[in-house]
């Protein structure tokens, strides 16, 4: 009898899961969802998804849906009426943004812990991280990686933290550096300031800015893992904590 119980509440359980998310989704959709809600959604909803009132992606509030397939027609059709606009996207790509979404609430409580310090991130963004090597933050810094200026409107602590242990997870597009190798050899790696059909203008790690004809270049390729070091070993927890706390603060130079 007992036995039966528990069978039958694991069966409704999963059911209920079953409900929530419709599907499994794996890392890669999730990560893919990821940079296509930064693209696309961010804007609006804001890195956490909470920023429209009564609508909450972090913790589970759709209002006007329940499944996955009606959060996937509200994406492609938006709602009429309303500022939802809809999506010119393939439903693949949809989906994976659903996915995206409804990752969002497993990493929810995972917040700064309390202790983590603006001002010290800020002297450890300077000073032993050596981020000013290679980012920019309101006005200082340099031009070989991105500018994180306004980082903290645009990604979660999660994600930042995640920058910083593991660079290669997610490395979203604009940010993939290529290679360019010269017609004797030499091989270059940078970020792309500006290209056309015949040119190319790279930034090296010097801060260099060199032009390229194409034609003259023996190869020209995207370099798939990221140039940045984990500090997962170079920083402790607290302190990758007060880095985060200082990148969250970034929110576009102050005049
Ligand atoms: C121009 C602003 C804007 C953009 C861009 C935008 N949204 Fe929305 N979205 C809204 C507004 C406003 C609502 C609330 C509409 C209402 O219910 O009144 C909304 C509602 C939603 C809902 C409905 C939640 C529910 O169940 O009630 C989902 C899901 C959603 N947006 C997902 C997205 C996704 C994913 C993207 C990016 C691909 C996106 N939105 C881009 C403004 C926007
Ligand atoms: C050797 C150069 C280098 C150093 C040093 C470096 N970074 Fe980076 N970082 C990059 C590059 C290049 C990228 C873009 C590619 C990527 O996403 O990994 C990047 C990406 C990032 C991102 C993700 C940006 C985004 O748009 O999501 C964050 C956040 C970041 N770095 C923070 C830091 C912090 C904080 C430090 C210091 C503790 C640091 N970086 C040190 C080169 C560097």
């Amino acid at each position: 009898m007992r036995k039966i119980a528990l069978v039958l509440l694991t069966a409704v359980s999963l059911a209920a899961q079953h409900e929530a998310t419709d599907a499994k989704y794996t890392k890669t959709d999730i990560g893919i969802g990821n940079r296509l809600y930064i693209a696309n959604c961010i804007y609006c909803h804001g890195p956490e998804g909470d920023q429209i009132s009564g609508v909450d992606f972090t913790h589970g509030k759709f209002p006007r849906s329940r499944s996955d397939d009606d959060i996937v027609k509200i994406i492609r059709d938006g709602i009429p009426g309303t500022g939802m606009p809809a999506q010119k996207m393939e439903e693949p790509q949809i989906r994976t943004i659903v996915a995206y979404l409804r990752s969002l609430p497993a990493s929810a409580g995972q917040a700064l812990p309390a202790g983590a310090d603006v001002a010290r991130g800020k002297v450890l963004f300077q000073g032993k991280g050596q981020c000013t090597n290679c980012h920019r933050a309101q006005g200082a810094g340099s031009y070989f990686g991105p500018d994180l200026s306004d980082i903290g409107m645009l990604r979660r602590a999660v994600e930042l933290d995640q920058s910083l242990s593991d660079p290669n997870a997610v490395i979203m597009p604009p940010n993939r550096m290529f290679r360019a190798v010269a017609a004797d050899g030499a091989a270059i790696p940078g970020r792309i300031l500006n290209q056309d059909t015949f040119t190319v203008q790279l930034i090296d790690s010097k801060e260099r800015l060199l032009s390229f004809q194409r034609s003259a270049l023996k190869e020209f390729s995207p370099i798939n893992t990221s140039p940045m070091p984990s500090y997962k070993d170079r920083l402790s927890a607290a302190e990758r904590a007060d880095l985060v706390a200082y990148l969250l603060s970034l929110k576009g130079i102050q005049p």
